[in-house]
């Protein structure tokens, strides 16, 4: 068992990294209670796969728990499922001490978190994340939130869960395509901290997908979770250095939204977004050749796309301007400066284009 802790004062949390101990989850997060009940939120191809187990081990516990199901994917973050979820919070008696466990991957995670920001203006919620992108990612930092149709997580809230607990093992039954998303987000992390992580990767990543090599999988995504927790502990709220765990994600949220949030999965929109914006470091002259090179070298290792696949450009800048980070309408970007370490950027729009404009006439920048 391995913890990494996130230090923000009395919000203060422990994230578990198990390996094949996701039924004892009640035992562990029992100790963060203060009353029994406890509601479970999992999408129905969680709820088959760990559903039962998770919540015996709070029975288990001599815990009250329920289950409540939604539909997998993107399309469950959204308000009127909230409005539901209220509802069976309410009628089986949740009171302030109760808390909610979010069982699943980012959505599970995401609408959870939120509902319990809400519920009696907020309550205690554990995640259990399922996915890789959610063990390394969403589930830890508090940021939770739910989709408007045309705008993603754009109603939401800072809310920190009371304990992460992970289980590398329930990996083994994720599709492929979403672990290689995941790793998109795992590298990111080598990228913008730590260049002895990504040269790790780049020497092990067959060995965590194609062998499900336990030992380094944990290492990749306890690395991961020390790397987003100890940059969210010196700025909890965004206003400084968090934002550069946005590193590839100016680009890819342009590319993710022209793909109307179905052609990419998250991971592999940031992995072109990763590509770009090292590019676009490279083009402003803020950093050598050679790191596109070999960002572009694991990001294909990885299986992860680097390309617009089709995507017009063009929509691409424009989607840029609906950033959430923009300021005063200048774009920003998070950019490699030097091996492991990112600064924020504001580009204006001209540059932009001319940066575009040869990415797109297959210029060599
Ligand atoms: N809050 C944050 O800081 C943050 C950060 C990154 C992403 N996100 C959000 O996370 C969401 C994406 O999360 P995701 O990639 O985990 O997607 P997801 O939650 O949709 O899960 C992907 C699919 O995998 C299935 N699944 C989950 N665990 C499984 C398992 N162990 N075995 C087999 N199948 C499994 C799910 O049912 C789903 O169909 C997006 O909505 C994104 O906005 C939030
Ligand atoms: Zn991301």
């Amino acid at each position: 068992m391995e913890r990494v802790e996130v230090k923000l004062g009395e919000n203060s949390y422990t994230i578990f990294i198990t390996n094949g101990e996701i039924s004892k989850a009640g035992r562990f997060l029992r100790q963060y209670m203060r009353s029994p009940k406890v509601m479970i939120i999992t999408d129905s191809t969680v709820n088959r796969l760990a559903g039962e187990k998770v919540k015996k081990s709070f029975l288990d516990e001599g815990l009250d728990v329920f289950v409540e199901e939604i539909p997998p994917g993107e399309k469950s973050k959204r308000l009127s499922v909230m409005e539901s979820l209220f509802t069976a919070a309410l009628e089986k008696r949740l009171d302030r001490d109760s808390v909610i466990v979010a069982l699943g991957g980012g959505v599970v995670g995401d609408i959870a978190g939120f509902t319990a920001a809400c519920y009696m203006r907020g309550i205690d919620y554990f995640q259990i994340p399922t996915t890789l992108l959610a063990q390394v990612d969403s589930s830890v930092g508090g940021k939770v939130a739910v989709n408007l149709p045309h705008a993603k997580n754009i109603i939401g809230a800072f809310h920190q869960p009371k304990s992460v607990f992970i289980d590398i093992s329930v990996l083994k039954s994720l599709p492929e395509r979403e672990f290689r998303a995941g790793l998109s987000e795992v590298i990111k992390y080598g990228i913008i901290w730590d260049w002895e992580f990504f040269e790790f990767l780049e020497k092990e990543l067959d060995k965590i997908f194609f062998d499900f090599d336990e030992e380094k999988i944990i290492k990749a995504v306890k690395r991961s979770c020390e790397i987003k927790a100890h940059i969210v502990s010196k700025d909890e709220k965004e206003k400084g250095i968090r934002a550069i765990l946005n590193f590839g994600h100016t680009i890819g949220h342009a590319v993710e939204a022209a793909g109307g949030y179905s052609r990419f999965r998250h991971g592999e929109a940031v992995a072109v977004g990763q590509y770009f914006e090292a590019k676009l470091a490279v083009f402003l002259g803020l950093v050598r050749e050679d790191i596109v090179e070999r960002i572009k070298a694991i990001l294909i290792k990885a299986g992860l796309p680097i390309d617009f696949n089709g995507i017009d450009p063009e929509e691409v800048i424009r989607n840029i301007y609906y950033d959430k980070k923009i300021k005063r309408e200048i774009p920003r970007f998070v950019l490699p400066k030097d091996y492991g370490m990112v600064d924020v950027f504001e580009i204006d729009h001209k540059t932009l284009e001319k940066f575009f404009d040869v990415v797109d006439r297959g210029k060599k920048i």
